[in-house]
């Protein structure tokens, strides 16, 4: 190897090893509403590295070079270590999974390198945050050579202060991202959905004052009418003053904030009220220390009163859909706003008012969309199946994601109720796990309802039970059940009877079969789109008999990519109980769901 290539290739080599000169950084709390703000974009191209064996991390003693491998040792001769160059590497687009962009990496579990150069114009009153919209499903992060944190979970955003190691102009970013699935995960290792890896979300630096308004949060109380929220201060060594202006409101404030922790305030207002038939949003200017953040925010209130479901008082029943966050062009992780206005669209297209985004916190974008189209949601934390109750560490992940998902999201007016979990095994130590998380999620918001998808329903004479003891600690039931397909003929689901322990809504979070679009043949033939029809059919007369059922989210919008749906030339890969196939293609289904809407709709109406 010439002299020449020898030392360029040992410069790179040099840079790579130390980039696991390890420097960990405080991960600063989640910002709010980040694309507001000044930021750099880091979404495009990035160089790529598929690591099956993570030995970019490990050496071969299996020893993690982050545990100072290079800082007592000089890096080996190139000879030796010449097998990674970033530079030369494979590109491959930011956001968006790996899974779609690669063949080889349709089924690929584990980690991939990522690494990107940018510029920084830094300046000295500044402070520079590395955000990620998110990486499924656990990220290390290196900025110039060193490490400035980590993160797990697969669906929530994260960021670091990296004004440390940043610098005037050159800079670059390596990010190791590994999907592998492991039993001590949320969610752990068995989940019907693709297990799409990678930087999913945008990744972008924020550009901020020294001191900056890291969070802030309005809202209606429902019992005064009055907007009340809080801000707070990130980094501020002083007790600041912040502007809100809501221009519509003719609201023009200067409130003070102390230095550490949140101020809370309240401000009389009579805002017209943001509800799915007029999803009224108010322009809200927030300033601090040279900084101006806007946003668009709805006011609504949400409540249960006995078995009524309240949006600003009056009883709503929510025709809804379930929807994965995957691309409606295809397959792969959404995450354009083209994306989200085309499922959503598709949604209202159907006659919905409500969408169930599971199972997992969707991109910000969609909410926003949501906001803006006027639809509720259903949030949910994938606690997801047979998650380890007994663990007091796998606890604390669910905690974490449910926490970065409420302060994510907690200005989303279309946010009406928090989901902690989805089929999950009763045990003991799944109600005291679920029971925890519900009291925090009551804690960080106590502006929405909390509910539960559950499918451990008993076997009553008339029909079914609903005695799931998680039940007495949500307001709202979810109850999946699939009569017609996995149990009972389809025939037998009009005649059956659901029973109640609990005087509380009922939302139908799951329902449906499966039916290969375009697939033709008696009704009684599986997999055919009349089959699908049929099934609907009679649960949409199964539904109008129960007495306490506030919603409807069936069980899917579209055909979706999962591991666990093999069936040649009928699956292939896909689960097929969406209405749509999984280019939009509208199943017989698709019709008699849009009909029942109508049908609902109309009466209330009247
Ligand atoms: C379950 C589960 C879904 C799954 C669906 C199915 O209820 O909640 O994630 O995809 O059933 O079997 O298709």
């Amino acid at each position: 190897m010439s002299d020449f290539r020898l030392c360029r290739t040992s410069f790179f080599l040099i840079i790579f090893l130390l980039s696991f000169y390890s420097h960990s950084s405080d991960t600063s709390e989640l910002i709010q509403n980040p694309h507001a703000r000044s930021l750099i974009s880091l979404n495009g191209k990035w160089n790529r590295i598929i690591d099956p064996y993570e030995n970019g991390y490990y050496n071969h003693r299996y020893e993690a070079h982050t545990n100072g491998y290079f800082k007592n040792r000089k890096p080996q001769t190139p000879s030796e270590l010449v097998e990674y160059n970033f530079e030369t590497a494979k590109k491959i687009d930011v956001p968006g999974d790996w899974n779609s962009q690669e063949e080889q990496l349709f089924l690929y579990e584990g980690t991939l390198w990522y690494h990107k150069r940018f510029e920084l114009n830094k300046q000295q009153n500044k402070r520079y945050l590395l955000h990620f919209g998110a990486a499924n499903y656990h990220a290390i992060v290196y900025v110039n050579g060193e490490k400035v944190g980590e993160h797990e979970g697969g669906f929530t955003p994260f960021q670091f202060d990296i004004t440390h190691v940043a610098k005037n102009r050159e800079n670059f970013v390596v990010v190791k991202v590994d999907n592998s699935r492991k039993r001590d995960q949320i969610p752990t290792v068995n989940t019907d959905w693709w297990n799409y890896g990678g930087l999913t979300r945008s990744v972008s630096v924020i550009e901020v004052p020294e001191s900056y308004l890291s969070d802030y949060h309005l809202a209606l109380n429902s019992t005064t009418g009055a907007i009340e929220g809080s801000l707070k201060l990130s980094n501020a060594q002083k007790d600041g003053k912040v502007s809100l202006i809501i221009p519509e409101l003719h609201i023009e404030k200067t409130i003070k904030v102390k230095a550490n922790g949140e101020t809370k305030f309240s401000i009389n207002a009579k805002p017209e009220l943001w509800r799915p038939e007029n999803p009224k949003r108010y322009k809200v200017i927030l300033s601090f220390n040279g900084e101006t953040i806007e946003d668009a925010i709805g006011f609504r209130t949400i409540e249960v009163k006995g078995t009524e479901i309240l949006l600003n008082g009056e009883p709503v029943f929510l025709r809804g859909i379930s929807i994965h966050e995957e691309s409606p062009f295809g397959a792969g992780r959404a995450w354009t706003e083209a994306d989200g206005r085309t499922l959503l669209t598709w949604a209202k297209e159907l006659g919905c008012n409500f969408v169930r985004l599971a199972h997992y916190p969707h991109n910000e974008m969609m909410l926003k969309i949501a906001d803006e189209m006027g639809f509720m949601v259903w949030s949910e934390i994938p606690v997801y199946w047979t998650v380890m109750f007994e663990d007091q560490a796998v606890y604390a992940k669910a905690q974490q994601q449910l926490t970065e998902m409420i302060s994510r999201d907690k200005n989303r007016a279309s946010i009406v109720m928090w989901s902690v979990a989805n089929e999950t095994p009763v045990s003991d130590a799944r109600i005291s796990f679920l029971s925890r998380l519900i009291e925090k999620a009551r804690e960080l918001d106590s502006n929405r309802l909390i509910t539960a998808a559950m499918d451990t329903q008993s076997n009553a004479k008339n029909g079914k039970l609903i005695d799931d003891p998680l039940a007495k600690y949500v307001d709202i039931i979810g109850i999946n059940s699939y009569c017609g397909w996995y149990s009972d003929a389809p025939a037998n689901c009009a005649n059956l009877r659901w029973n109640s322990h609990y005087e509380k809504p009922i939302i139908m979070s799951e329902m449906g079969a499966g039916a290969l679009a375009g697939l033709h043949g008696e009704k009684n033939e599986i997999w055919t789109e009349e089959y699908q029809s049929d099934v609907y059919k009679h649960n949409i007369e199964m539904m109008k008999n129960m007495p306490t059922l506030r919603g409807v989210t069936p069980w899917i919008l579209k055909d979706f990519r999962s591991p666990r749906r093999p069936l040649d030339d009928i699956q292939d890969f896909w689960n097929r109980k969406g209405l749509l196939s999984e280019t939009g293609q509208r199943k017989q289904a698709w019709y008699v769901l849009r009909d029942f809407y109508r049908s609902i709709a109309q009466q209330d109406q009247r």
